[in-house]
């Protein structure tokens, strides 16, 4: 099956030679092609090019993308699409004057899920997160992380992982697990810490390796949650069942957390609203990509990740969703887009590489997704006639794809 996409006005992330990811200066660019041709052959990009150069064949499907943008798939590294129920009587709390950390305290937010989800089957948890994952495909996300960590006990997260193990063999886009048990403390577990971290390492991390349910391992570190040294225990735990790290830190407080994933070559560091100048010191010259997750810092009302400093630093950095209950009910990832651009100054530009070959570097797919580039999954997005890809950020509120492929098919 080929597919052959003419006049497009814009080929955006056109990368001839499989880069992995993009740092610092190099952030600004995004390399384009105008008035271009594209060819997919079965799942795969084959071709593409200047018009001048279209090869003149009998596509089985050809497509006219005159005035349109195409562009890849955006890659969603840092999800918790996979829930049961809803917070939303906390979202009014917060309306009312409440703060995330207070409602916490209180017994609800993060418990307050693993609750539900606790009490909800493994059926009806499928059922409520794939029409989550069917609206995100729709909004272009091509390639998708999803993170346990509402259950915290170990039939509760290994149920999630089922689900998302689940997802994985229905849904033909790129998801990757994510095991999160050292997300909160269970009420259980309030005053006996090692407790807990000792049925992570000795009981969860076993019986998920054995269905080999997870591809990283996270946790929250930050205070009154996971410290630094309960968090490096996980980590090295983890990686005696080989799962990098991907670790929630510095949204609230920074406590030297960076510092700690990056000596265990955590794949990446999410959240960083709060990153001092030792945090952003420490992720220079290292393997971990720092990931952003704006649509949270608008929906809680925290600061933003400072974009800007880091990439100034040399730093690359990703864009992801954070789409869970609690603090970002969204995995709408062209919001995230243009929130990164009106919030936090980066250039479409710098948004757009953050968001796709980043954001693959960031949940391990960058090799397959993430850009134009011959022999990567055609996984792509033709916009609607627009004047140019600013407007995406531009027109925030509103819905600018057309149509969106995934591994060469048209998602219907
Ligand atoms: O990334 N901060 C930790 N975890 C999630 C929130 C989880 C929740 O409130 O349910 C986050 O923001
Ligand atoms: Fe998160």
């Amino acid at each position: 099956m080929t597919t052959l996409i003419i006049n497009i006005q814009e080929l955006l992330q056109v990368r001839e030679n499989g880069i992995l990811k993009v740092s610092g200066l190099e952030m600004a660019l995004l390399p384009s092609i105008k008035n271009a041709y594209l060819l997919i052959e079965n799942d795969l990009i084959a071709d593409f090019g200047p018009m001048s150069h279209c090869p003149k064949i009998n596509a089985d499907k050809s497509i006219d993308a005159t005035g349109k943008v195409v562009l890849p798939t955006w890659c969603d590294s840092h999800t918790h699409l996979v829930y049961a129920g809803n917070r939303i009587q906390e979202f009014v709390d917060r309306i009312n004057g409440l703060t995330y950390e207070e409602i916490a305290q209180r017994g609800g937010g993060i418990l307050n899920s693993a609750e539900k989800l606790n009490a909800t089957s493994e059926d009806e948890i499928f059922e409520q997160s794939e029409l989550r994952l069917q609206e995100v495909m729709k909004l272009g996300t091509g390639a998708i992380e999803i993170k346990s960590g509402y259950g915290l006990t170990v039939e509760g997260e290994l149920k999630m992982l089922r689900v998302i193990q689940r997802l994985k063999q229905k849904y033909p886009i790129a998801i990757k697990a994510t095991f999160l048990g050292a997300h909160a403390f269970p009420a259980k577990f309030k005053e006996n810490h090692s407790g807990y971290i000792d049925l992570i390492i000795n009981e969860m991390l076993p019986a998920i390796a054995k269905e080999k349910l997870a591809d990283f391992i996270d946790a929250f570190l930050e205070t009154g949650y996971f410290s630094v040294e309960e968090t490096e225990k996980i980590m090295e735990a983890g990686k005696k069942y080989e799962l990098l790290p991907k670790i929630h830190v510095n949204q609230f407080t920074a406590i030297e957390g960076i510092k700690a994933c990056v000596k265990h070559n955590a794949l990446s560091v999410d959240h960083l609203e709060i990153a001092t100048d030792d945090d952003i010191q420490a992720l220079k010259n290292s393997d971990t990509m720092p990931v952003a997750l704006p649509s949270c810092s608008y929906f809680i009302s925290i600061p933003y990740t400072p974009a800007r400093k880091m990439m100034n630093a040399g730093l690359p950095l990703a864009l992801a969703t954070d789409y869970n209950p609690g603090t970002t009910p969204s995995g709408n990832m062209n919001f995230v887009v243009a929130t990164a651009c009106i919030k936090m100054k980066m250039t479409p530009e710098e948004a757009i590489n953050a968001a796709t070959i980043n954001g693959a570097y960031a949940m391990g797919v960058s090799e397959t997704h993430g850009s134009i580039t011959k022999g990567k999954n055609a996984n792509i997005i033709i916009t609607k006639p627009i004047h140019s890809y600013y407007q995406l950020p531009y027109e925030f509120g509103s819905n600018l794809i057309e149509q969106v492929f995934i591994n060469g098919n048209i998602l219907e």
